[in-house]
């Protein structure tokens, strides 16, 4: 299935602007996102594709150049995957662990299981004149490097020459100049490879010959030329806001394209944070000047989440609830809308397109899905191709706020999945308050930047206390702070020990109700991000 544009019907400003790009064939590894984010930050636009597409889409895509991501097969695995023969488009094709192996192995070389796995930190050391994806290193200077694979590449395919060693004598990197071929044994793309970034900009810049030409000013120009054509002269669209950044930024671009044919709804569902509904409703009045249609709904899912502990089901009453309201509030408003607008993001598309096909439901995201077949509407999905960064990037580009810009993700289904066990509106209150205080007191500290998420979980359980010369039995909350590049993994942040004090004696003396804090020590996987 071919990945769908938002800029289809706009065809020459969506040209110039993906004029120079690259393509990653995904062999499955978790690091595939980071490849790609790395090369869009030097401002190169690439895709993700299962590594399973045929020759003639991938030549039809016109990529400048191609880089064959890792993955966990081995190449003598039973169905182990392989590429097309892309090295016959002759473009430059650059294969990072498992695709360098898939390289040699497909190209004539020789792959083996290696008696000496590598993971994690290694050295490696660059030959003389090791040509073009080293010309800035230095011969004989060890270079830190990350290395995650057990088979290596043992001969070389023919045309190849060895460009890299690692302490241990195993080929780190390999270069077939005249037919610009490359391979590399470490991930040039994580942070503990700290030259990776100079690596994968040799490759897209000297090699391919990209000059950077991808940019939030050039996207926001072409996106709004692209709605505009997709939603046509008389088109109006609906978008269901959340105060979040990605449909906030959605409901940005799709105002700047088609002023007031556009209109905002945001449901007040009572499962938001401390005086979050009056913040939304501010911002979009005073700080965007766009209007906002707020439906006030909290009664509704409090009611409807009554006796239910389970979170699935919670996820799931919350959603088909969200489209009941979401649906009145399109007919109260007298008008019919031909689209939806939605803030679905790059990494939400490349997951449907994974080689190996979708991966479990470990939770059901809860976004306004089954709205647009029921209201009859099309999708108008401005942010497709963009990473949350880059929405981040292009938000501060349409003028919106920093503060908004830099907004924690929040999920759908709001503190419904943080007060674990029922919901209730007395449990939702406590759980605001403490949450409240969490997030003041980790944004007082700078550090907070470098986080994902930082929140508080309310636990269903009670536990004994002593305060003054009373007995106390009241709840217990959990402070989840993580760092991540894309939510996919994460891990817990290591907050400072005064900052975890202030939270642990604020919440005890603030919150009446809460009378133990406990800090979260779990990295996902195998935990995940909220508790639900
Ligand atoms: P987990 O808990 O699966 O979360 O590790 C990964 C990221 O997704 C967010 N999240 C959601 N976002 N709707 C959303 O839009 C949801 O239903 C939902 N559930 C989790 C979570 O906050 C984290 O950033």
């Amino acid at each position: 299935m071919p990945t769908r544009h938002p800029i289809e019907g706009n065809a020459p400003a969506a040209a110039a602007l993906h004029s120079e790009k690259l393509l990653v064939l995904d062999f499955g590894s978790q690091y595939t996102m980071l490849i790609a984010r790395r090369l869009r930050e030097l401002g190169v636009y690439c895709e993700i594709w299962p590594c399973t597409r045929s020759l003639a889409d991938i030549a039809a895509f016109g990529a400048r150049g191609i880089v064959l991501s890792g993955g966990p097969a081995s190449v003598y695995d039973p169905g182990a995957p392989a590429t097309p023969p892309v090295w016959t488009l002759g473009v430059p094709v650059l294969g990072i662990c498992y695709g360098m192996q898939a390289l040699a192995h497909q190209l004539g070389g020789q792959v083996v299981a290696g008696t000496t796995r590598e993971y994690g930190p290694a050295r490696v050391h660059v030959e003389v004149a090791a040509g073009a994806l080293f010309a800035a290193f230095d011969a004989g200077v060890p270079e830190p490097v990350w290395m995650s694979h057990g088979d290596t590449v043992r001969e070389l395919p023919p045309g190849f020459r060895a460009v890299a060693h690692s302490d241990g004598g195993l080929l780190a990197a390999m270069a077939d100049d005249s037919r610009r071929l490359y391979g590399l044994q470490f991930h040039p793309e994580v942070v503990h490879t700290p030259r990776g970034t100079e690596v994968l900009a040799a490759f897209a810049l000297a090699v391919c010959g990209c000059r950077g030409s991808w940019t939030m000013e050039g996207f926001a120009d072409t996106a709004v030329a692209a709605i505009r054509a997709q939603v046509g002269p008389a088109g109006r669209v609906l978008c269901a806001l959340s105060g979040g950044v990605d449909s906030t930024v959605t409901a940005a671009l799709l105002h700047r394209a088609i002023g007031d044919r556009l209109t905002c709804v945001f449901v007040d569902n009572g499962l938001l944070r401390h005086e979050e509904a009056a913040e939304v409703e501010r911002l979009f009045a005073e700080g965007l000047g766009l209007p906002l249609v707020t439906v006030h709904a909290a009664d509704r899912f409090v009611t409807a989440l009554a006796g239910v502990v389970d979170p699935e089901v919670k996820r799931k009453r919350i959603g088909s609830l969200f489209i009941d309201v979401f649906d009145d509030a399109a007919q109260a408003s007298g008008q019919t809308f031909d689209f939806l607008g939605q803030g679905t993001l790059y990494p939400d598309v490349i997951e449907s397109v994974s080689w190996q096909g979708p991966s479990v439901t470990i939770k059901s995201h809860h976004n306004v899905g089954g709205l647009p077949a029921r209201m009859r509407m099309r999708l108008v999905e401005p942010l497709r191709e963009l990473f949350k960064d880059e929405v981040r990037r292009l938000g501060r580009t349409l003028g919106l706020p920093g503060w908004l810009v830099e907004r924690q993700p929040f999920p759908g289904p709001g503190l419904a999945v943080r007060v674990l066990g029922e919901v209730t509106a007395t449990r939702l209150e406590l759980l605001r308050r403490a949450d409240a205080i969490v997030r003041a007191e980790i944004e007082a500290w700078p550090g907070h930047r470098d986080l994902w998420q930082w929140f508080a979980v309310l636990l269903p359980v009670q536990s004994v206390g002593v305060m003054g010369d009373q007995r106390t039995y009241e709840a217990c909350c959990v402070v989840r702070a993580v760092t991540s590049q894309d939510g996919m993994t994460a891990d817990w942040a290591d907050l400072p020990r005064d900052v975890l004090g202030r939270i642990g004696r604020r919440v005890v003396n603030e919150v009446r109700g809460i009378n133990r804090v406990a800090y979260d020590v779990s990295s996902k996987p195998p935990a995940t991000i909220e508790w639900e």
